[in-house]
């Protein structure tokens, strides 16, 4: 039985946009990063949902892009004594507990999530507090004192396995941030779970209406979802998954058309792995102005060239987490990737 216990309101204006950059200044930044990585002994590692320039750049350099767990494990096996990590802060901290010997830096600290932003530890914690029963499990897309908090971290490539097993012991959860991922999870795994009531303000904003007239247009497409949507939505797909999953279902889905429901920032691996698919963006609120987040995280997009050109200036780019609190949150968080190494449904070996 899934009740609805409690949220934060959360009343963050959007980052102003990052100025386009022509292609010579795109060329002329790349070129001076990748000098500086090998100058600094770094390796840039991305998320799927950074702009195509960074993506392609860490690529090009020996970094990585994945999803956040796959960030998290290839920077604490890799040999470079400094992380870039170009996603949003929570990526970085996560990094920075599982290598606490390397040095952790972010083109911008301001790029949050929010996730995050509406899950303060003190509510958060004065919640788990009044239910000692139950396990704790949060989602990665928190802060260190969150995760420090909880019994079990998870990401969404993750998430139902590690409830199925904790719903296989009778275990009863508390579950936070996201409203919309634990009640996917609670209906696949028919686990005993109190949500908080967090939302993705990217994926909140996928339509049930546009997206059923998207589907009236494209009858033969496939829809593909990321599970931080409205039920509604999730409702019309074909396909529920994390994002390392719905890249790999745009391989195996035999549809030629697929509308997916998630940040666009995954189009740039989608189209490589996928090259002859037609992908089309599910429809947002709005459209052009008028639209909040137009399918792109706002925080993701603060991750530029010229924005990364500069993280090896000045001194407010480094990651640093309390080290009492990096011992509490590092048990839950190597939990995770224990777990992640004794199943099959990690996807990103098979892509
Ligand atoms: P992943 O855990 O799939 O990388 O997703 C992180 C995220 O921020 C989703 O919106
Ligand atoms: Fe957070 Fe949503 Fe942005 Fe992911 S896309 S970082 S969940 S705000």
């Amino acid at each position: 039985m899934t009740n609805i216990v409690t949220s934060v309101e959360i009343d963050a204006p959007f980052p102003r946009p990052p100025v386009e950059l022509t292609s010579e200044e795109k060329s002329k930044h790349k070129n001076a990063i990748k000098r500086l990585l090998e100058e600094h002994n770094a390796v840039l590692i991305a998320h799927y949902y950074t702009d195509p320039d960074i993506q392609s750049l860490a690529e090009e350099t020996g970094g990585f892009v994945g999803d956040s767990l796959e960030m998290a494990k290839f920077g604490a096996q890799h040999e470079a004594t400094t992380l870039i990590i170009a996603g949003v802060k929570f990526m970085g901290e996560t990094a920075k507990i599982l290598s606490p010997e390397k040095r952790i830096l972010m083109p911008t600290l301001e790029a949050t999530c929010s996730l995050d932003l509406g899950c303060p530890i003190e509510e958060f914690s004065k919640f788990c507090d009044q239910h000692p029963d139950r396990e704790v499990v949060v989602y990665a897309n928190t802060s260190a004192a969150v995760k420090a908090r909880a019994d079990w971290v998870v990401t969404s490539s993750i998430a139902v396995d590690v409830l199925e097993h904790l719903a296989e012991q009778d275990k009863k959860i508390i579950w936070g941030p996201d409203k919309h991922l634990g009640r996917y999870i609670q209906q696949k795994t028919g686990a005993d779970m109190l949500l908080w009531q967090g939302a993705c303000i990217v994926h909140d904003e996928f339509k049930t209406k546009a997206l059923e007239q998207t589907k009236a247009l494209h009858p033969d497409a496939a829809v593909l979802v990321h599970p931080e949507s409205p039920q509604s939505v999730v409702e019309l797909a074909d396909f529920v998954g994390s994002t390392s999953q719905i890249i790999k279902a745009a391989n195996d889905l035999p549809q030629q058309k697929l509308i997916v429901a998630t940040d666009k920032g995954i189009f740039y691996k989608m189209q490589q792995k996928v090259p002859g698919k037609e992908l089309i963006i599910a429809p947002t609120a709005g459209e052009g102005a008028t639209c909040r987040s137009c399918a792109h995280c706002p925080w993701m997009k603060m991750n530029a060239l010229q924005v990364l050109s500069e993280v090896f200036e000045g001194d407010d780019k480094e990651i640093f987490v309390d080290e009492a609190l990096a011992e509490k949150a590092l048990i839950p968080l190597e939990k995770m990737v224990n777990f992640a190494k004794t199943i099959q449904s990690e996807v990103k070996s098979n892509i």
